[in-house]
């Protein structure tokens, strides 16, 4: 019998997602003791130790379901953005949003647009339910968000922009929102546009625009955060968005109903107080991005500026090379071939300590 008539038609040819390599594999795999894991822009500090106390209190209660609703962590997430409760959805992180948002409101017709280089997982959404991927090239590395709202048509649904953007560590202005919305505004189409802000404690530019307040103005927009990035929990899977309470109301439908464990909403509501531990993790990543930038310089490799916890580097040779000598050297950086920037690598900002290892070892290496 042949299985692959069993499987849906976009299953067929739909790419995999390629996550960083685990360093358990890589020690086993080349016979390493030290390996440091530089490709998933996590938190080299690691979790907020609030959060880890938290967590250890509801262990011995972990025989029963969690609260499927989040009713602690949505209490204290609508205080801090003002918002509804009805009007956020949690998820087995981001990652998970993204999903159901594909799963709830895209039809084979429909048409989705994402840039270029954008965050691969909006274009495997949109693959997952067959509909159509619009890829609209970036302007020196950035999402050109005037190419994107002028690539909407009636078949547009979503519009997906990450800002900033992974893995380019770019982001976009106010101005260059306000110009999208509004020429947007002007199609009488009515897209939902999704702002992936799972980097944003990161940022520190001044003109830097949040998805909530286009919200709070009445736009159709979806904004995202995650805990797995600056708060140190990516190994827990939450993250939430935030939305009209009636974009959320129609993905709460298919949202599975205990998809956020107990572990990671306590987790979750000690981190966001967790404030010491925020402000050291974003000042170890602006302190080390200044070493990195030096060292890659006297090396003479390109790099594009960032303003998240990690950078997108020219190595001016195929990346996946370069990718797999430094994995033999232990050092976990990541190959860009899925983003179509072959001869680029994405190393996240990590310890000092693992920042030179990466350095020392770049260098024999290139
Ligand atoms: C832009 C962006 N959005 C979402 C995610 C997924 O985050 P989560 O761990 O919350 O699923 C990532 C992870 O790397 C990311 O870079």
């Amino acid at each position: 019998m042949n299985m692959k008539n069993l499987v849906r038609k976009n299953i067929l040819n739909f790419q995999p997602y390629i996550p960083g390599k685990p360093i358990d594999d890589v020690k086993r795999e080349f016979n390493l003791k030290e390996v440091v894991k530089l490709a998933s822009n996590e938190n080299p500090l690691g979790p907020s130790q609030k959060a880890v106390s938290s967590i250890k209190k509801v262990l011995n209660k972990i025989n029963i379901y969690p609260d499927g609703y989040c009713f602690e962590l949505r209490k204290k997430i609508a205080a801090i953005y003002g918002v509804g409760e009805n009007q956020i959805i949690f998820g087995n992180g981001t990652d998970e949003i993204i999903e159901l948002i594909g799963k709830t409101f895209l039809n084979p017709e429909d048409e989705i647009i994402v840039s270029e280089h954008a965050f691969i997982r909006y274009k495997m959404a949109g693959d997952l339910m067959g509909c159509k991927v619009i890829e609209v090239p970036m302007k020196n590395y950035k999402h050109d968000l005037n190419a994107m709202a002028d690539a909407v048509t009636k078949k547009t649904k979503i519009i997906f922009i990450a800002n900033p953007n992974n893995p380019t560590g770019t982001c976009n202005t106010k101005k260059e929102f306000e110009n999208y919305f509004s020429k947007l505004l002007a199609t009488r189409y009515l897209p939902l546009t999704f702002i992936d802000e799972a980097y944003t404690e990161y940022v520190d530019e001044k003109d830097y625009p949040l998805g909530l307040d286009y919200l709070k103005k009445g736009l159709n927009v979806m904004f995202s955060r995650t805990f797995s990035k600056i708060y140190g929990l990516a190994g827990l899977r939450i993250g939430y968005g935030v939305a009209s309470s009636e974009i959320i109301s129609y993905i709460e439908r298919i949202r599975p109903p205990f998809n956020v464990s107990s572990i990671a909403q306590s987790g979750a509501i000690a981190a966001l107080d967790d404030h010491q531990h925020i402000k050291k993790s974003k000042e170890l990543v602006s302190h080390e991005k200044k070493y990195l930038y030096e060292e890659l310089e006297k090396m003479g490799l390109e790099y594009i500026p960032s303003v998240a916890n990690f950078i997108l580097i020219n190595v001016g040779q195929d990346g996946q090379i370069i990718f797999e000598k430094l994995l033999r050297k232990g050092v976990i950086v990541r190959a860009m071939d899925e983003y179509g920037l072959k001869k680029f690598v994405r190393v996240t900002i990590g310890t000092p300590t693992e920042n030179r290892k990466f350095i020392k070892e770049v260098t024999k290496t290139i």
